[in-house]
């Protein structure tokens, strides 16, 4: 089943902005991730794989734009950006797996451990979870002392974990064949996908007392209703897209038959959930300024995006 996906017409601005915060985080990985030139050299090579062959950078843009909406300066930020990135790249090597989703293509290449071999994949995916977590605890500026630094650790430990992205992914395996109804796809997806959405939005504030709890509420809400949203649109994306633009094979859920937004609801109702979920995040912006526009543009872009 297709139906052609037009891409959305460029904002304004938009572009330019995602692509410096895509720059920052990127130059920031490189600075963490191990050379390829030391020991084990495979083991560092997949990893460098996996982190730095493209990517939307979503999270780690969303951890910027959610500190920069609250006015905290980004040098204050890599650590948190790039512990979501590692995390994310950790749990992308590890569900293509043969074990887990089994495919073959990742951001337009061979998954890891096709182009490596699936120990190595696996011990890459482990290290860059590590590797996450040294990522909060070696940056100088991301928090102003070890409590505040414990309380991002806890928040990404929360998110990565059986109470998150692990558990939704064991959800998610336990599902193939079976229906779930639609609260329990949500929940699957709230946890798989979504909790990691909302550390990126919640990690930049983690010792921040200017920080209203008022304003921590709203950001908390439109961080559940984008992550949400987020993986509605990446179901959308793998029933009608085509491989080329999204890098990976279209149709893998249906293949494994997975239960989804698109396969419980169809193509309508999934969009209409989706676009209730955007609809929810705009919402609970509504008592911030314009310095929240990179938000509500990010929200926007999730729903509109053809990868
Ligand atoms: C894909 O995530 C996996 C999901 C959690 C839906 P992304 O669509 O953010 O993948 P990249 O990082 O841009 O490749
Ligand atoms: C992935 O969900 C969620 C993760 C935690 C990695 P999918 O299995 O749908 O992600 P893709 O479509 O392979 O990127
Ligand atoms: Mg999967
Ligand atoms: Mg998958
Ligand atoms: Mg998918």
């Amino acid at each position: 089943m297709t139906e052609p996906l037009t891409a959305p017409a460029p904002k304004p601005g938009f572009k330019d902005q995602i692509d410096s915060l895509q720059a920052e985080v990127e130059q920031a990985l490189d600075r963490i991730l191990p050379s390829e030139k030391t020991a084990p050299t495979a083991l560092h090579q997949a990893m460098r794989y996996s982190v730095m062959g493209g990517g939307k950078r979503i999270r780690p843009v969303l951890v910027y734009a959610s500190g920069l909406a609250m006015g905290i300066p980004l040098s204050h930020m890599h650590g948190p950006a790039c512990a979501v990135e590692l995390i994310h790249a950790y749990s992308l090597i590890h569900d293509d797996l043969p074990a887990m989703d089994n495919d073959d293509l990742r951001r337009g290449r061979p998954t890891c451990h096709k182009a490596f071999d699936e120990a190595t994949a696996i011990l890459a995916g482990d290290a860059l979870q590590a590797l996450a977590f040294e990522a909060i605890l070696e940056d100088p500026l991301c928090a102003d002392d070890d409590r505040s630094r414990i309380e991002m650790m806890r928040l990404l430990a929360r998110a990565a974990g059986h109470a998150g992205m692990a558990g939704g992914q064991a959800i998610d395996l336990a599902a193939v064949n079976q229906q779930l109804d639609l609260e329990q796809l949500e929940r699957m997806h709230r946890m798989k996908t979504g909790a990691l959405i909302e550390a990126s939005v919640m990690l930049p504030l983690t010792g921040h007392l200017h920080v209203r709890q008022q304003e921590r509420d709203s950001l908390g809400r439109y961080a559940r209703h984008i992550g949400l949203a987020f993986q509605i649109q990446d179901d959308i994306l793998d029933a009608i897209g085509d491989t080329e633009t999204l890098g990976k094979t279209q149709g893998s859920d249906m293949a494994q038959n997975k239960p989804t937004y698109f396969s419980l609801l169809g193509l309508q109702g999934a969009r209409n959930k989706l676009n209730e979920a955007h609809r929810e995040a705009i919402q609970s912006l509504r008592d911030f300024d314009e310095k929240a526009d990179l938000l509500r543009q990010i929200a926007d872009y999730i729903v509109e995006r053809t990868h």
